[in-house]
């Protein structure tokens, strides 16, 4: 009850930092899983799916990506919480339980598209139902690095330190969700999407235009960028002013690659890992110049959820 009697504010709640505007945006930018990916879309996602079909291995590569993203949305939802527990500023609590709900969406996109989508396709091709949760579709540096943003996390529960606290964001904000999930969901809407020339060159499939998963992802992905930033901001900030060696930003980030690769790596019949590792590596080195610069400017929390994706798509 502390914050009752906290009388140093007057006001409670202050949309100029950095946890109060983000929190704002995310509010504004709300969008409703049902309502603005209808059934309309679904539909068209079923048919293409089931026109397109060529062969079970192509729709089993398909499958483990979604299944990837399900269940790195599921853990993340998870794992966010400890982060809540440790920051004790009332505007920063704010953005993170909008960030919680978020991840919570995500997760729930991907369940149902699995119920909506891949289950009605494999039955209607005569293809092999299965679940989202099957171990084959789960490499082991996937399971490594999301074992590790768990346990980073979790130490913030009992050991809540400045160093530590870079290295959570380094798991969890850096890697999970800048590298991993952004650089992926980045190559499935470049291969799902409506373009003709697509700029990470994917493979030479054929694959449809799914318009529901794309505009599910898409709100993902804008919505991965806020998170991202708030992240950067933090670490920006620790490295600043706490004190905090930037080696561990640059130690943390290493180790974890090439799990990262490894995961990417996954079904390159469907997409072409190369491109999309030199896209990931890119973004991280310009994202990591910034934050051990305390002069560099983060990028303002509109530009951060636009989705670029144009090849200099570097910030
Ligand atoms: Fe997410
Ligand atoms: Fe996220």
């Amino acid at each position: 009850m502390t914050q009752i009697r906290d009388d140093s504010r007057e006001m409670r709640i202050s949309e100029d930092t950095v946890g109060g505007g983000y929190f704002k945006h995310a509010v504004y930018n709300h969008w409703d899983p049902y309502e603005d990916i209808g059934q309309d879309l679904i539909e068209t996602d079923r048919k293409r799916s089931i026109e397109s079909a060529t062969s079970e291995e192509e729709f089993f590569e398909t499958m483990q990506y979604l299944a990837l993203f399900g269940a790195g949305e599921e853990a993340v939802t998870e794992d966010l919480a400890p982060l809540m527990v440790a920051l004790d500023d009332i505007n920063d609590q704010m953005f993170i339980s909008s960030q919680i709900y978020e991840e919570a969406k995500h997760a729930q996109f991907f369940d149902r598209y699995w119920r909506e989508v891949i289950f009605p396709v494999a039955e209607e091709c005569g293809y092999e139902k299965v679940y989202p949760t099957d171990q084959r579709f789960f490499p082991d540096g996937y399971m490594e690095l999301f074992d590790r943003t768990e346990a980073a996390m979790q130490e913030l529960l009992t050991n809540d330190t400045p160093e530590n606290r870079v290295r959570a964001y380094c798991h969890y904000h850096l890697t999970v969700e800048s590298v991993l999930a952004q650089t992926g969901y980045y190559g499935l809407t470049t291969v799902m999407g409506p373009e003709e020339e697509d700029h990470i060159s994917p493979s030479d499939l054929d694959t449809p235009h799914l318009p529901g998963l794309v505009k599910g992802i898409n709100y993902i992905r804008s919505d991965e960028g806020r998170h991202v930033g708030f992240g950067m901001q933090k670490v920006q900030k620790h490295l600043a002013e706490d004190g905090v060696d930037e080696q561990i930003v640059q130690d943390t980030l290493q180790e974890l690659m090439p799990f990262v690769a490894e995961t990417v790596s996954v079904g390159d019949g469907v997409i072409n890992p190369m491109p999309l590792v030199n896209y990931a590596r890119d973004k991280l080195t310009r994202r990591i110049e910034i934050i051990t610069d305390a002069d560099a400017k983060i990028p303002d929390v509109e530009e951060l959820v636009s989705l670029d994706d144009s090849p200099a798509a570097a910030d």
